[in-house]
């Protein structure tokens, strides 16, 4: 097994987490933005941003989900829901993830041959960027878990922390110190995954 293999298998969904750190909220802030910036986008595009939201801003954001997922969820599963929350409000940090649409419009408009692949292929940069930053906080021991509370929290964010029209929001990466660890994953068969052709090398 590689070093590499060994920091991917680190990477979990940890729901259980507090607010202290092992490293300050610049490194935090500073590993994220490598984490970004050496992650791949179609076209070299770069049209991942994010917004770090730490203690007061971190709790508006929680306190505006919850009063925004109210009259969307059945009276009797919200006092889940608010516990749910109220576990992500205990973390330290809650990193948003946007995708700017201005890059996907443009990079549409100047190469027509792919308009189609271009909002897909934002999503993927995403999901990389995303998940690189996991991996690079679970390196460190850091927990994080990913909420998808989009587009439900959208406008409220995009008012509350003026962001710009273009960017869409696409998860929330919620940030904190394991309290406890990740149960067992149960893994599909490499049978099932993986087909290989061409004989010896
Ligand atoms: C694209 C994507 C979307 C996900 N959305 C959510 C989500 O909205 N809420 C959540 O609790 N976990 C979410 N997850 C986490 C998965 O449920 C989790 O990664 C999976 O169960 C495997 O567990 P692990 O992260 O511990 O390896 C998402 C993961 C991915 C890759």
């Amino acid at each position: 097994m590689t070093h590499f293999i060994d920091i991917l298998k680190k990477r979990r969904s940890i729901y259980d987490l507090n607010d202290q750190l092992p490293i300050t909220k610049v490194e935090v802030e500073d590993l994220v933005k490598q984490a970004v910036r050496f992650s791949p986008s179609a076209f070299n595009s770069q049209s991942t941003r994010a917004v770090f939201l730490w203690n007061d801003d971190k709790d508006r954001f929680w306190k505006y989900t919850e009063e925004l997922l109210q009259p969307l969820t059945p009276e009797e599963v919200f006092p889940s829901t608010q516990e749910k929350l109220a576990k992500f409000k205990r973390a330290a940090l809650v990193i948003l993830f946007f995708e700017d649409q201005d890059i996907v419009n443009s990079l549409q408009e100047h190469f027509p041959l792919y308009a189609d692949n271009f909002p897909a292929w934002s999503e993927q940069a995403s999901g990389i960027a995303t998940v690189n930053t996991w991996v690079a906080l679970s390196e460190l021991g850091m927990g994080c878990n990913l909420q998808h509370y989009n587009p439900v929290v959208n406008k409220k964010v995009a008012t509350a922390w003026n962001i710009s029209a273009s960017w869409k929001l696409r998860g929330q990466l919620v940030v904190g110190g394991v309290e406890s660890p990740a149960g067992e994953k149960d893994f599909v068969t490499n049978e099932k995954r993986f087909k290989s052709f061409g004989g010896d090398v």
